[in-house]
């Protein structure tokens, strides 16, 4: 099983986009290991997005992150870094095809509704940084033996 890092952004939350994000990773069979809605501040969207430091769009996309709260989420499952990021689209939601999260609820790159982690490694960082160990739980669902053969 792996664990990925998933936020639903400022835009979505402000856009009451939260329930229908969570539900189609529930429906999917992804399980909820952790969830919060938390607000970041300056420094710890930089560290989120240490990766694009320097880059022409950092400072527009670290201001975007910390505009407002956030619902941040480990979700668990088997492959789930590639399935949620396939679920999620491509970055540019022009070139998601529909179907994908953002395919379906958003236009603009600058405000794509989702987050989810690119790679195990990126996940591990991530679910670090923004969840302490005793705020992430495990336990099985009722239909464990029906998503899984
Ligand atoms: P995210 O990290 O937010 O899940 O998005 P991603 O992996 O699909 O894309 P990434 O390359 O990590 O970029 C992070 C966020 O920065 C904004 N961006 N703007 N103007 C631009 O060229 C540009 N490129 C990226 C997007 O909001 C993207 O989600
Ligand atoms: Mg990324």
């Amino acid at each position: 099983m792996e664990r990925t890092y998933v936020m639903v952004k400022p835009d979505g939350v402000k856009r009451g986009l939260v329930g229908e994000i969570i539900s189609r990773l529930e429906k999917r069979g992804l399980k909820i290991a952790a969830m919060k809605m938390q607000k970041m501040d300056l420094k710890e969207g930089e560290e989120h997005y240490l990766e694009h430091e320097g880059k022409s769009f950092f400072k527009n996309l670290v201001s975007f992150i910390t505009s407002g709260p956030n619902v941040s989420m480990v979700i668990e499952g088997k492959d789930a870094v590639s399935i949620v990021r396939e679920m999620v689209g491509e970055t540019d939601p022009k070139k998601s095809s529909s179907g994908t999260i953002r395919g379906d609820f958003c236009l603009d790159i600058g405000r794509n509704v989702i987050h989810a982690s690119d790679s195990l490694e990126s996940a591990e960082r991530e679910i670090k940084q923004h969840f302490s160990p005793n705020e992430i739980f495990s336990y099985k669902r009722a239909d464990e033996d029906w998503v899984y053969e």
